[in-house]
């Protein structure tokens, strides 16, 4: 069984990726998981404001010590590089990463402006990551702000850290914007070497007995796979950008039907905190098992096999379905 994938021109034994999130900036899990079958694994995010607090920081002590007079004392004072503020600590994890294992690691950049903190890209780069995934999780609360602006935003973003590196970049984007159609193909344009869908908004609750927001995070269900199904059936072969399908896995099932859309890898997170890291591998020997049950020899068989464009009828994708599911629905006798 050939399970072996491209993703953005890394060379991957099979499509299952774990996705970003706390539990792999653990060393010891990064192993567990590459032993258990994980072709690939995303750091958690280092996000903007931890860099650009750190820059703040630096620039804050430097101008004290200038202020103070005493010149010498700048030669005590420690450089930019050996601060232990979290982007340092941030490289390292990225350093011990590529040490421990021997699947591709890829680094996470979560912001949302233009400015300050984009370039710290090519430090991720250095310390030897594979590709990066960046993260725009932006929620356009003002009022003024238009689609248009919003798009530009991404894309500018994607533009400064694709100018700091060599490596891949992956966008991972929410669902929210009016054609994600356009959006993909315009970040595909601006050099995303792959999509990410999707980004998972965490919302927040109101706590009725406290008033206050509660922001407890929920892992997804396996019923959230719809909306991203949707569009990697959607966009399959007709952007260049590999597609990365994240959220709702939980089973084999669910990383088959992303295949079947046309997903070139599957990736994870709440089933292996969920599970446990040796999830990973139910999941790749359920899915060789599906394969296996079909007489599929590859993953390759498999991919976009039931994307829009190689369906017989693809407006299934579109509204006629809708109309049909909304008319087809049968409402019980007991209400
Ligand atoms: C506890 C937790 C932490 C996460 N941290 C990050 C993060 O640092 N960066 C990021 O891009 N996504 C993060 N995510 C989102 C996941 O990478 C993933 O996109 C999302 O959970 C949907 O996938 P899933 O349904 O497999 O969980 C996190 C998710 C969880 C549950």
């Amino acid at each position: 069984m050939d399970l072996t994938t491209d993703y953005m021109g890394l060379r991957l034994r099979n499509p299952l990726i774990a996705s970003a999130s706390p539990l792999n900036s653990d060393i010891g899990k990064l192993r567990a998981l590459e032993d258990y079958g994980a072709a690939a694994v995303v750091l958690p995010s280092i996000f903007e404001e931890q860099i650009v607090a750190e820059r703040r920081e630096f620039e804050r002590r430097t101008e004290e010590v200038a202020a103070s007079g005493f010149a010498e004392a700048q030669s005590y004072f420690p450089t930019y590089d050996s601060y232990g503020f979290e982007p340092e600590r941030y490289l390292d994890i990225v350093r011990r990463a590529k040490e421990a294992v021997g699947i591709p690691v890829i680094a996470s950049l979560n912001g949302i402006t233009r400015e300050g903190w984009t370039d710290y890209a090519s430090a991720l780069e250095q310390a030897g990551a594979d590709a990066i995934e960046l993260n725009i999780y932006f929620i356009p609360a003002d009022l003024s702000m238009t689609g248009r602006d919003v798009e530009q935003r991404y894309l500018e973003i994607l533009r400064l850290v694709k100018a700091s590196v060599a490596i891949p970049v992956a966008a991972k984007i929410g669902p929210h914007f009016s054609a994600i159609g356009a959006m993909a193909r315009a970040l595909a344009d601006e050099g995303a070497n792959a999509l990410v869908l999707f980004n998972r908004f965490y919302q927040p609750d109101i706590d009725i007995a406290t008033l206050r927001l509660s922001m407890d995070l929920e892992l997804s269900r396996p019923a959230e796979i719809r909306l991203p199904l949707l569009w990697i059936a959607i966009l399959y072969g007709r952007v260049p950008a590999a597609l990365a399908a994240s959220t709702g896995v939980e089973s084999a099932d669910e990383v088959f039907k992303y295949l079947l859309a046309g997903a070139d890898v599957v990736m994870t997170t709440s089933s292996l905190l969920r599970h446990g890291v040796s999830h990973m591998k139910t999941l790749l020997d359920g899915l060789w098992a599906l394969l296996a049950a079909r007489d599929i020899d590859s993953v390759e068989e498999v991919r976009g096999r039931m994307s829009q464009q190689r369906l017989r009828d693809p407006t299934a994708f579109e509204r006629a379905n809708y109309i049909q599911m909304l008319q087809g629905y049968r409402v019980p006798d007991a209400v």
